[in-house]
Order: C-alpha cells, then sequence, then structure tokens
C-alpha cells in the first residue's frame, strides 16, 4: 500500500515539476509578469471557475500588478489592472480585437449554417480593408441606436407600454419583485423594438428566453452543448422558428430602426432568413440580461434606502407639469406629465444611482484577442492567440479610483461635485470601439420604469425587511447579474385618492446624450 502512495506522490511532483518548468521556460521575459498560483495552469483554471471575475480582484489585490499574465493549458490570458493601460488596450482595436469574439460567440451561442458563419468569417477583422458583414456591421448598429429621430421612436413605444404597466398596478398588489420587472421590462424593451408583431407576445418566448439563458456559458465554450445545455437549445430552436415567422410576415417592417437595420444589413450580405432569426435570438441577450437586472437593483437601492428615495422624489417632483383635463365619466381631474428629457438634466442623483448600480453590480469583462505578437504601451509583450482582459470589477474596486468607501453602495457618488473619478475607470457600459450602443435607449427605459415607480407607489417587502441579496449564480459572460433570490413585496399607489389618475410620460429630444461612458464626455 505505501509503496503505491510513494508512487503516486513521485508521480505527482514529477508532474508538478514538469509544469513549472513548462511555465517558466514558455514565458517571455518581456511579457507581463505571470501570476503564480500554488498549482501551475490548474490553479487558475479552479480559481477561475469557482470564483468567477471575483477571482481577478483577488489575484489585483494579491500582486497589485498593472498587468499580468495568466497561463491556462493552451493559452494565455493578460490581466489589466491599470486604467491607464485601457486606452492603450482601446487604441490598438486591429491587434488587440473583438470581432473575431463577436463572430464566434454568434456562432456558438445562435447555431448558424455553414453559410452564415463563412459569411462573419469574411474578413472579420479587416484585416483587407473596411468592408464585409463583420466591419460594417457595428457602425450600422450604433448609428441605429444613436441619440435622434430613431431613438426618439423606440422610446416613445418604452414609454407607452411602461406607462401601462404603471396603470395596471393601481390598488394594493403583492408580487415577486424580480418576476415583476422582468415581465414589465422584457415587454416594453422587446415591443420597442420589434414591433406590433413583437414576437414577445407570445407568453411561450417569453418563457423560453429565460430557459435559453442558463445554458449560453456551455453554448459558447461548446462543451457537450445537446447534453448540458438540452432545454437551453431546445428554447433556442423554439424561439427561431418565431422569429422566421416573423420576419416572413415583414414584421421588422412596423419595428424599430434597429431591427430593420439588421435585417438589411444580413440581407444584402446574402444571410439566409433562418441565420437572420438565430441571430435575432442572439440579440434578445443584448436587449435584455442587463437592462432587466439593471432596473430591477435601481427599484431595489431606491425603495431599501429612505434616504436616496427622498432626494429622488424630491428632484423628480420639480419636473412634473400639471394641468386639469377631463376624463370620460366627465370629471375634472389632474394630468400630470413628466418629461423623460427634463429628468436627465434635472435629475442628477437618480443619474447617479443608475450609474452607482452600475458601478456596484457589472461583473463584465471586456476581451479582446491578440492578432499579433504586439507591445502594448512600448512596455509589454502581448503574444499572438493570447486573450487581452479588463476585468470591470476590478476598476469598479480600486481605492484610488473611487475611495475607501469603494465597497458602499453610494447613490450620490456620480454627481458632478462629488469626487471626480478618472471617466475611463467606470466601465458599466464597456468602452472602446465595442461600447454598448444600447446605452441611450437602456438608461432612459431604467429611469423611466424607475421614476414612475416611485412617483406612484411605494414597494414595501412582505417579509418587513429589505433583505440583503446574493449574485452568485450569475455565469462569467452575464454583465450584470441578477440577485439569487425574489423578493416578496407589496405595491401600494402613494396617492390613495386616485386624485391624480392620469399620467403622461414624454420622451423628445433623445439628441442631448447622457454622459454614460468616458466616450460620452469627450
Ligand atoms: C443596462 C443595460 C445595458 C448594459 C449594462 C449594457 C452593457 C454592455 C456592455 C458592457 C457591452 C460590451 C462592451 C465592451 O466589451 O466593451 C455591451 C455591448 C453591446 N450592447 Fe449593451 N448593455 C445594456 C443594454 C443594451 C441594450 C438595450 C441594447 C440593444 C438595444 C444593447 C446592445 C449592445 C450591443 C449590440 C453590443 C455589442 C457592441 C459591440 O460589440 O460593438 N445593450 N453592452
Ligand atoms: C488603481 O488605480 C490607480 C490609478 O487610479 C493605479 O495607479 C493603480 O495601479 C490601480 N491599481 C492596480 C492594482 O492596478
Ligand atoms: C446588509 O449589508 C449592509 C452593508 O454591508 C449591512 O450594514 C447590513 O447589516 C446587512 N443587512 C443584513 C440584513 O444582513
Amino acid at each position: 500500500m505505501s509503496n503505491v502512495i510513494a508512487v503516486l506522490v513521485t508521480g505527482a511532483i514529477v508532474i508538478y515539476g514538469g509544469l513549472q518548468f513548462l511555465l517558466h521556460h514558455t514565458q517571455d521575459a518581456k511579457e507581463p509578469p505571470p501570476a503564480y498560483t500554488a498549482i501551475p495552469y490548474l490553479g487558475a483554471m479552479i480559481g477561475l471557475s469557482r470564483k468567477k471575475a471575483k477571482f481577478y480582484v483577488e489575484l489585483r489585490d494579491k500582486h497589485d500588478l498593472p498587468i499580468y499574465t495568466i497561463r491556462l493549458p493552451g493559452s494565455r490570458l493578460y490581466i489589466v489592472n491599470s486604467p491607464s493601460l485601457i486606452p492603450a488596450v482601446q487604441r490598438e482595436f486591429k491587434a488587440l480585437a473583438f470581432p473575431p469574439i463577436a463572430a464566434n460567440g454568434a456562432k456558438t451561442v445562435c447555431g448558424s449554417s455553414k453559410t452564415a458563419n463563412d459569411i462573419l468569417d469574411t474578413n472579420v477583422n479587416g484585416e483587407e480593408g473596411d468592408w464585409g458583414y463583420s466591419m460594417t456591421f457595428y457602425k450600422r448598429i450604433h448609428a441605429a441606436l444613436a441619440p435622434g429621430p430613431a431613438l426618439d421612436a423606440m422610446n416613445r413605444v418604452m414609454a407607452e407600454k411602461i406607462s401601462g404597466s404603471m396603470d395596471r398596478l393601481e390598488g394594493e398588489k403583492t408580487v415577486q419583485l424580480l418576476e415583476f420587472v422582468k415581465h414589465e421590462i422584457a415587454m416594453a424593451s422587446t415591443d420597442s423594438v420589434y414591433g406590433r408583431k413583437n414576437p414577445f407576445k407570445d407568453p411561450a418566448i417569453e418563457e423560453r428566453f429565460w430557459k435559453f439563458q442558463p445554458g449560453i456559458l456551455i453554448l459558447l465554450m461548446n462543451i457537450f452543448p445537446s447534453l448540458l445545455a438540452k432545454d437551453s437549445l431546445e428554447a433556442r430552436e423554439f424561439m427561431t422558428r418565431a422569429f422566421v415567422r416573423y420576419f416572413e410576415q415583414s414584421g421588422h417592417l412596423d419595428g424599430s430602426e434597429l431591427i430593420n437595420t439588421r435585417f438589411k444589413h444580413s440581407t444584402e450580405h446574402k444571410v439566409p432568413v433562418e441565420d437572420i432569426a438565430r441571430f435575432e435570438v442572439g440579440n434578445t441577450i443584448g436587449i435584455l440580461t442587463n437592462t432587466v437586472p439593471g432596473s430591477f437593483w435601481v427599484v431595489y437601492h431606491l425603495f431599501s434606502n429612505p434616504v436616496a428615495l427622498a432626494e429622488c422624489r424630491e428632484e423628480l417632483s420639480k419636473v412634473i407639469s400639471d394641468v386639469p383635463t377631463t376624463v370620460d365619466n366627465g370629471e375634472t381631474t389632474t394630468l400630470r406629465t413628466i418629461d423623460m428629457s427634463q429628468v436627465k438634466v434635472s435629475c442628477p442623483i437618480l443619474l447617479s444611482t443608475l450609474q452607482e448600480v452600475l458601478r456596484v453590480h457589472t461583473v463584465g469583462i471586456s476581451t479582446r484577442m491578440v492578432m499579433q505578437d504586439h507591445v502594448l504601451d512600448g512596455k509589454y509583450l502581448l503574444k499572438k492567440g493570447g486573450t487581452v482582459m479588463i476585468p470591470t470589477p476590478v476598476h469598479h474596486t480600486n481605492t484610488s479610483t473611487w475611495g475607501t468607501d469603494v465597497h458602499e453602495f453610494n447613490h450620490r457618488r456620480f454627481l458632478p461635485k462629488e469626487r471626480r473619478h478618472n471617466p475611463v475607470s467606470f466601465r458599466g457600459f464597456g468602452g472602446g470601439t465595442t461600447l454598448c450602443p444600447g446605452r441611450h435607449f437602456a438608461s432612459t427605459e431604467i429611469l423611466t420604469f424607475a421614476a414612475m415607480l416611485i412617483l406612484r407607489f411605494d414597494v414595501t417587502p412582505v417579509g418587513g425587511n429589505w433583505v440583503n441579496l446574493t449574485t452568485n449564480k450569475a455565469d462569467m459572460w452575464e454583465a450584470t447579474p441578477m440577485p439569487d433570490s425574489d423578493i416578496e413585496v407589496k405595491i401600494t399607489p402613494r396617492d390613495q385618492k386616485g386624485k391624480f389618475s392620469k399620467w403622461r410620460i414624454l420622451v423628445t429630444d433623445s439628441d442631448k446624450a447622457m454622459p454614460l461612458a468616458a466616450e460620452d464626455t469627450q
């Protein structure tokens, strides 16, 4: 028996020594220094799968390096800690590229055909010039979601849906808060994008979307999806068929500029309709997976913090205009109008609360593929085939950037008169060439939803206290995690007598963008 143990121990030592040797002898001295873990290669794999983005925060605290290397079997990750290196990474968008990662994500998550995949892969990173599906896609999507008439049109549909949600709440109701936010935001968002023939109008599609999501990590890593992500695949195929019907019935012609641009772009590049539908299923992830939890957390932090709630209500009350109006039964009442373009400029505390939600709750990681050996900032050799990562939690928890209260939720942190942070360090919407094009729409939607809810209702937990919620279930690809559990709440109208029964939300003039990212303040 002891012989067997001796052999096993010797074997382990030999393997360990071999791995150490490999690690040291294949790491170039000019590369960012490696972050050592107890077991070479394996240690990082275990740490990442158990702790996800928190692992990068731990390594930042332990080694305090501006940039370092994590070695995994067959690949290198270069992790950027120092904010001063972020612009250097974003500037080099050809050498440190995102399009190949996006194309790969689209293929694995959407399950597109070989025909469509070849179209995506053609000149994917623009090595042969600014042409092809991938190279011209993002510019068009950004234009379709930029402030202007197309965004105004989407916002109008959104505001009408949210108005409707709030009107339906009249009278006291008990609901699961997350369940409520999920449904209302899903419907407002997808109606705004897809128009009257929005496939999400069928409850079976909405249900499938939430079944699709948990399998995405398996699909991305492509590890036996038909076995390990069976429900997710079933949901994706179900949604694909609905989107095929939507395009065949020209549903998009009645939808937003965004959906029309996406459809036009794909048909111009001869992508088959079935694949356009598949890519659209992928797009629903972008539309919903951050906006839903983002709305939830804003509502949660406002109602669970009486000071923040009072301050935001006070600010909002100043932008409401009241006029007498006659309702159907001949009685007069007051029509209360809230203009969201006023909210954006006159309610800085509410806007700051949204930004603080994104600072505290974002777990996203910006990634870039190293296309050829590249010396970053004249200092660090990044080797071809490696992956550069900018983990948002690392930058959102740097005490030199945010101060010693970095781990607290401070709804006033982003007020112009508070301590100024380096704008590059706020990465709620990413940055550089991949900066989220949906940030104007998403922010207006979240602010509209939160503003209407706090103005019209009180929300209190049925259990008596607002409990602290964990977010351990979130997967590595997600940017804004959902809470692990729901909260049962009582929603009560603030105006018991129903005197102010008519509300109107105006969303015009979106030309004036909110300063949501470093790029918006330049
Ligand atoms: C609060 C809500 C949202 C958050 C926090 C958010 C965040 C992000 C982040 C972090 C990225 C990646 C940026 C990077 O890697 O540098 C991104 C990309 C993207 N987002 Fe959003 N997003 C939100 C809502 C939306 C909405 C509503 C839409 C569409 C209507 C949208 C469309 C996109 C698209 C198309 C990309 C890919 C851009 C590219 O690769 O160039 N997002 N978003
Ligand atoms: C935190 O940010 C400061 C600048 O704001 C930077 O000098 C420092 O390197 C960052 N911390 C780490 C561990 O990179
Ligand atoms: C929730 O977290 C806050 C801040 O970390 C803490 O002060 C409070 O005691 C916690 N509440 C509960 C119920 O655990």
